[in-house]
């Protein structure tokens, strides 16, 4: 089954897609990040058919999503206050944080572990949903496991059609790049994953918080991750990705003397005149929001496009620019240059 929704407003739908989740179906949601597969995460039955849809590895956990941080309480336990701190001021938003668990949470949820990844998304329509169902929704971004994740209706109309029980349709996600993943576990909170809430912006109200080594380097052999996300293959096009670092010119005249006819460059709206070849733009130089809104339908487009070798000029590492970096590093499987 597949339905369409179109606005907020429609209180009808949002009632038929949280009935569709309280009775252990599965429903594609919008978020301000990505599209999110939804299913009642407290229901193991549930959570498996996310697992099924996506082809997602078993050991890889959900994020819990709430439809207000009240609630936080019934899924986690021994909450640091840091965790309070990060609610007042980012929550809701596109912020994950990582706690205890409860027993409600089943292990299928967390994957094996003993910590719940929580989130309160910004979205209206998001908030009413989870709200509808009653329950806690387990939602991991609405792509085929492995693929860029779903930033429009349509790419999960391509993705998941007749995987999931509805989808909802509404506008491209406003950030586009999943939530930051903060872990409160230990002594010092420490960045899992980046997102559109910057490590800076952490420390202005945490002081002390790192950032985790496989942010920006491919995951150590036989050492334990604290996400197991990141071990897995991530965000790929079929074209062969290869990030490279370097100013206007360099990067110009590197790709030019290499992109043959199925080649293409995926570039700044500044090296576009440069380019002699196919390229597509993700947006300006320094418009970090805005190419962190369009990497991943960009991402997309190259399949669409059947490109064979995509030469990607890596943003700068500022503000949500490290996200969009830290997919663009796992979409190119860590193959990156330096000019
Ligand atoms: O913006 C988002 O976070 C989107 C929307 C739909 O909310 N969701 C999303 O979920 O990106 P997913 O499953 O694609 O990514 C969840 C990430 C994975 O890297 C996973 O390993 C990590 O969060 N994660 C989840 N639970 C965890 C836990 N208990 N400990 C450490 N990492 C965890
Ligand atoms: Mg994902």
């Amino acid at each position: 089954m597949l339905r369409a929704y179109s606005t907020a407003e429609d209180i009808q739908d949002i009632a038929t897609a949280g009935k569709i989740l309280a009775q252990g179906g599965t429903v594609i949601i919008p978020t301000e990040t990505v599209y999110g597969l939804g299913a009642n995460a407290l229901d193991s039955s549930a959570v498996k058919q996310i697992f099924a849809a996506k082809g997602r590895p078993q050991d890889n956990p959900l994020i819990v999503h709430l439809s207000d941080i009240s609630e936080l309480e019934s899924v986690a336990k021994n909450i640091p206050q840091s965790a309070y701190i990060l609610a007042e001021n980012f929550m809701p938003g596109p912020l994950t944080i990582i706690l205890q668990k409860r027993d409600i949470i089943p292990l299928e949820t967390s994957a094996g572990l003993e910590t719940v990844a929580v989130r309160v998304p910004q979205n209206s329509i998001a908030r009413a949903i989870i709200k509808a169902a009653g329950v806690p929704i387990a939602a991991p971004s609405a792509n085929r496991s492995g693929s860029p994740s779903p930033t429009t209706f349509a790419h999960c109309v391509n993705d998941m059609q007749n995987r999931v029980d509805a989808i909802v349709e509404s506008i491209p996600c406003e950030v586009g790049v999943e939530s930051t993943v903060v872990s409160l576990i230990g002594d010092v909170p420490v960045v899992l994953r980046p997102g559109a809430i910057t490590p800076e912006q952490l420390r202005a109200v945490l002081g002390e918080v790192l950032v985790d080594d496989t942010v920006l380097s491919p995951p150590k052999e036989n050492v334990q991750v604290a996400s197991p996300g990141v071990m897995h293959k991530h965000y790929a096009p079929n074209a062969n990705v290869t990030l490279i670092i370097g100013d206007t010119l360099a990067f110009a005249e590197y790709v030019n003397a290499r992109a043959g006819e199925q080649d293409c460059a995926v570039c700044f709206e500044e090296d576009m005149p440069h380019i002699t070849g196919k390229s597509i733009c993700y947006g300006a130089k320094n418009a970090y929001d805005e190419q962190a809104k369009r990497i991943f339908d960009t991402l997309r487009e190259l399949d669409n496009q059947s490109i064979q070798n995509a030469y990607v000029h890596a943003p700068e590492k500022v503000g949500v620019g490290l996200a969009v970096y830290n997919r663009l590093l796992r979409s190119a499987n860590f193959n990156e240059i330096q000019l």
